[in-house]
């Protein structure tokens, strides 16, 4: 599985038969403009909350791939429905097996709202587990002890995706401790860099981890990592 880091929380993750694309926040996101979202081929748009940030180039990408199927949360799906994007609704707790792998929508403690101010239902994350790997997407988080139940339910993680900025998620010293709670010592932090409030020191982050006995994964816009 080969994971590509677009900027913020979006995620290209490339399974041995299906592209995914995870939050596609690109256009809005100056550190990201070196992307040509135009050139992204999908077969799946996932969403875990219906924050802008996350949501902001779904219309586009759907666009440039007709056959794509959005996955999210039944609230989230309904509305990109209505503007004619197909999609396949999850709710907490619940999994569904598609051609890639079982997907699992999962709690985060968070807020979750449409661009237009519609109800996004509750944010979520989402554990992918396809042949050969299982994958947690938190989504945007705080540490929450449901966290406990994801090794209790689901494959042995071979990463955990967990965002890593502050201030409107967890920062990077809760997540050491979410990969604790997930059982998963490799981390690929996300969102962070993108608003003066979520500024990271990178190298003081990556120490940290060190110091715990971790990894944090940190990639540069445009890279990827296969697992
Ligand atoms: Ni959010
Ligand atoms: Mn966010």
């Amino acid at each position: 599985m080969k994971i590509t880091f677009l900027g913020h929380a979006t995620l290209l993750i490339e399974t041995e038969n299906a592209s995914l694309i995870v939050d596609p926040f690109i256009s809005g996101n100056s550190l990201a403009a070196h992307i040509d979202i135009n050139a992204l081929k999908v077969d799946y748009i996932l969403i875990t909350h219906g924050h802008q940030d996350h949501v902001l180039d779904v219309e586009t990408i759907a666009k440039n791939n007709p056959k794509a199927l959005l996955i999210s949360n039944y609230e989230i799906v309904e509305w990109f429905g209505a503007k004619g994007i197909k999609g396949h609704p999850l709710n907490h707790g619940g999994k569904f097996k598609f051609d890639f792998g079982i997907l699992k929508y999962v709690n985060a403690v968070h807020s979750s709202v449409l661009p237009d101010g519609s109800y996004g239902g509750n944010p979520g994350g989402f554990v992918l587990t396809t042949s050969s790997k299982c994958v947690y997407i938190a989504g945007d988080t705080a540490l929450t002890l449901d966290m406990k139940l994801i090794p209790e339910t689901c494959s042995p993680l071979d990463l955990a995706i967990f965002p890593i900025g502050d201030n409107f998620t967890m920062g990077y010293e809760d997540a050491s401790i979410a990969s604790d709670f997930v059982k998963c010592d490799k981390v690929l932090g996300c969102h962070y860099d993108t608003f003066p409030p979520i500024k990271l020191d990178k190298a003081k982050a990556q120490s940290y981890f060190q110091s715990k006995g971790k990894e944090l994964v940190l990639l540069n816009i445009g890279s990827s990592i296969s697992i």
